[in-house]
């Protein structure tokens, strides 16, 4: 909160009604990357962006093809000498069911109360535009972006990210960098500016239960058979104990302990907990004993049924044993658990508990790998600077139980450190209906990301790697 209004200031005051004209046409399309039929829509958000990228300076513009939806590829690397940043998000976002749930259509976005809502506004799009118009703003006020950026948005992070690492891998020459700054996070409670230092990962399965061919009478033959609902039952209540504990050998094998530090910095944290309790609306708040919610939240492993169905769902009654009964089940993961080794380690443990009456299959539904970042990165500092400065208030560091598997893939594929410099909040109803982003948190957001560059220039490529 500067005292005198900068260049960049004043150019973003003026040009404010169609930065946010652009940002609801954004969110006019309806760019849903897990359904097939919005392919095509995806394609126009990438276009959409694209455009976007140009008329603010970026160059060598490209839509660019992969298996599925295009990632769109954009640079500006006219600072010789200065630190490179690639810069992601995603222009994709989640179906919008349900749809009676919103007050307004999903894709006719409106400004109310200080926030625009619509499906996107805060996961990913209003934040991929800050990265837009900070680009714009910057070189409309200077000769030159203080340090080189190349932007990488793709176009299926809600539906797992699936053909990213493969164009990573593939053009790993061209995103050359120092350093990945990811703006897919958010703010803490009540609106705190926070960079988030951990993400949990995601392995996901279907379990598969066969019984019989078909549906059996339950007279002629219950009791002489085991029901496939039942064993799903069995197995599911198999997999985690009422102290909330995970009961998959070896599961925790690989978790990262909190240390007394960690311990310290949750602790440390504004967080009231019947607040947080009245506003998920629930009667009580549980988890795995010996854990605080927020250590339960971003420093602990879950595992969580995401649906479940089998039998006879009709009007009254139907006296069947199912031929088959299936559910679906996701694990949020920790530092250093690996998707793939759960995945195994899960079905084994499913295979070994099921009664000898049913065939079970577990299949792997894919999955994302975790990321703890150190809090005292160069970047990271710079990074807190910047945000500080705008928004006039230190920043937290949180850890999130949501999941970005790129960041992790950055680091893997790339040995790009990553900073976590999102704007969104907990409120926002990312993934709910009525998704919204409170629209000052763009506005500063623009400067802090302006700042950012300027802050990560200062420390330089050297500064980045001590
Ligand atoms: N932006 C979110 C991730 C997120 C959510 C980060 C909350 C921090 C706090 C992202 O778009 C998302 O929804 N990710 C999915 C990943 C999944 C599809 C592999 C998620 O977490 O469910
Ligand atoms: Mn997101
Ligand atoms: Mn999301």
């Amino acid at each position: 909160m500067s005292t005198e209004p900068t260049p960049l200031d004043a150019y973003l005051d003026e040009h404010r009604e169609r930065r946010l004209a652009t940002y609801l046409d954004f969110l006019r399309i309806p760019s849903i990357s897990g359904i097939p039929d919005h392919a095509p829509d995806c394609r126009r958000a990438a276009g959409f962006l694209a455009d976007q990228l140009r008329d603010a300076g970026a160059e060598n513009v490209e839509v660019c093809e992969t298996a599925g939806h295009p990632i769109v590829y954009a640079d500006r690397l006219r600072a010789p000498g200065a630190p490179t940043v690639v810069v992601y998000g995603h222009y994709d976002v989640q179906p919008v069911d349900p749809i009676d749930e919103w007050e307004t259509s999903p894709f006719e976005p409106f400004v109310a109360g200080g926030r625009v809502v619509g499906r996107g506004a805060a996961d990913d799009k209003g934040q991929v535009l800050i990265h837009v118009r900070a680009l714009e703003g910057l070189l409309a006020t200077r000769d030159e972006l203080p340090l080189n950026l190349r932007f990488v948005f793709e176009g299926e992070e809600e539906s797992s990210s699936e053909h990213l690492d493969a164009w990573l891998e593939a053009n790993r020459d061209r995103l050359a960098a120092d350093l990945a700054v990811i703006s897919d996070t958010g703010f803490f409670d009540g609106n705190r500016p926070a960079i988030t230092i951990g993400l949990r990962g995601v392995a996901a399965a279907e379990i598969h239960v066969q019984g019989a061919p078909l549906d059996l009478h339950s007279g002629q033959f219950g009791g002489a058979v085991h029901n496939p609902l039942n064993a799903l039952c069995e197995i599911v209540a198999a997999l985690k104990g009422p102290d909330g504990r995970i009961r998959i050998p070896g599961f925790y094998d690989d978790v990262v302990a909190l240390s007394e530090a960690d311990r310290e910095a949750f602790a440390a944290l504004p967080f009231d907990e019947e607040e947080y309790r009245a506003s998920v609306d629930v009667p009580a708040l549980s988890g795995e004993v010996g854990y605080t919610t927020l250590e339960r939240r971003g420093a602990r492993p879950t595992l969580d049924l995401n649906g479940i169905w089998g039998g006879f769902q009709g009007v009254g009654g139907k006296t069947i044993i199912p031929a088959s009964a299936h559910a679906k089940v996701s694990c949020r993961l920790v530092a250093d658990q690996d998707p793939d080794r759960i995945i195994e380690l899960l079905r084994a443990y499913i295979l070994e508990i099921a009664p000898p009456g049913v065939t079970v299959r577990v299949d792997s539904m894919g999955g994302g790998r975790p990321s703890l970042m150190p809090i005292d990165h160069p970047a990271t500092r710079a990074a807190a600077r910047a945000l500080a400065g705008a928004f006039g208030r230190d920043p937290l560091y949180v850890r999130e139980g949501g999941s970005i598997p790129v960041a992790a893939s950055f680091e893997r594929i790339l040995a790009l450190p990553v900073v976590l410099l999102g704007f969104s909040n907990d409120d926002d109803h990312a993934h709910a209906p009525n998704e919204s982003m409170v629209l000052a948190n763009v506005e500063t957001g623009i400067r802090a990301v302006a700042a950012c560059w300027d802050e990560l220039a200062a420390v330089g490529v050297a500064g980045l790697r001590s």
